[in-house]
């Protein structure tokens, strides 16, 4: 069995006010009328045979409106609280047997180019079929500390290193032989659950017995609270020394900041003022004086402007609003 299992429990504070609690981005239509889940779900249709969703009762609710428009079974897995994806992947290996592939995907990425994308995936189901983990590798293009960057001698992966710091990001772009962590991950259900064991028992039997007190899918509140809050990056791609890259060809953008969603857009041909400004979400004329590199987006109840550069604030701006709720 080749499972799909579909990561959709993040808010995308980032990109405060596009995505909000009640409409994460993944579901947002900004992409020819589809969101990002559809497109994630039919991007894997004909490789999978097995969906799992996981992701908080909001994402459970706008997931199964979409499936129900794509006219697809899928399992959910409904989280009581956020526990990062460490636990996340944790409970789909526990839902599935053993010896079964999963192929891990974020829901709010951009991935163009299909014929690429299932060559890599063929090479990483048979890596996977090894009992290695494997990660996907883009080719970086900027010293962006986001992301995680996995460091390669050819097939061989020397290590990961997760977000690491603008000094450390700029020494990895110029010495070469880094990828960038794309975040898809595959590897059979046994293998990532092994290796959890023995890099962070703790998160690995929390998983455990919050995963197996499951109500029909849905996690106990109480049990999940235990389990320590960490991502897989750190958990167990840091640490592990089973890990395999496949290097991808694919167009891939997380969209994870306005900076990367202003270089997508402008990628498309989105227009832009002679000092590279643009405005999304209205009509009106807008006019930048003085300003370079800036966004303006506007929603039905908020406004943000923002230099391009300064992107990653804007979860800032996110957990004060929350504070004030
Ligand atoms: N179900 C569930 N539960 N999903 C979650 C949770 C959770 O608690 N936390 C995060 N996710 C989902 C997010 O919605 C997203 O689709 C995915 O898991 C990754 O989480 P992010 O929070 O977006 O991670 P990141 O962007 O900081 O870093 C990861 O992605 C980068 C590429 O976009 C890492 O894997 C980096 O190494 C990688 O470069
Ligand atoms: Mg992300």
């Amino acid at each position: 069995t080749l499972t799909h299992v579909v990561l959709s429990g993040g808010i995308g504070s980032r990109l405060w006010p596009l995505s909000r609690k009640s409409q994460p981005k993944q579901y947002l239509e900004l992409f020819d009328g589809q969101s990002l889940f559809e497109k994630v779900v039919a991007r894997n249709e004909n490789i999978s045979n097995k969906i799992i969703v996981v992701g908080n009762i909001e994402n459970y609710k706008m997931s199964n409106k979409i499936m129900s428009k794509m006219d697809k079974n899928f399992t959910h897995i409904v989280e009581a609280i956020p526990r990062n994806t460490a636990a996340a992947i944790a409970f789909a290996a526990f839902a599935s047997e053993w010896d079964d592939v999963l192929l891990v995907t974020p829901s709010d990425h951009v991935i163009e180019g299909s014929t690429m994308y299932d060559t890599a995936l063929k090479q990483a189901i048979v890596l996977a079929n090894q009992n290695f983990l494997v990660t996907f590798g883009v080719k970086p293009t900027k010293a962006e500390t986001g992301y995680g960057y996995i460091e390669f001698d050819n097939e061989n992966v020397i290590a990961f290193h997760e977000k690491p710091n603008l000094e450390t990001a700029t020494s990895y772009l110029d010495k070469g032989n880094y990828f960038w962590n794309s975040g898809l991950f595959c590897f059979k259900s046994g293998a990532f659950l092994a290796e959890l064991e023995k890099q962070e028992p703790e998160v690995y039997t929390a998983a455990k017995l919050a995963w197996e007190a499951n109500k029909n899918g849905f996690l106990d509140y109480e049990l999940s609270l235990r389990i320590p809050s960490i991502s897989v990056d750190f958990a167990v791609m840091e640490r592990s020394t089973n890990i395999k890259v496949v290097p991808t060809h694919f167009e891939w953008s997380d969209l994870g900041s306005f900076e990367s969603v202003y270089d997508y857009l402008v990628l498309k041909g989105h227009p832009t003022d002679i000092s590279g400004n643009i405005v999304i979400g209205t009509a009106i004329h807008t006019s930048f004086v003085g300003l370079k590199n800036c966004l303006l987006i506007h929603t039905d109840d908020a406004l943000l402007i923002l230099k391009k550069e300064n992107s990653q604030e804007v979860k800032q701006v996110y957990q004060q609003l929350e504070l004030l709720e």
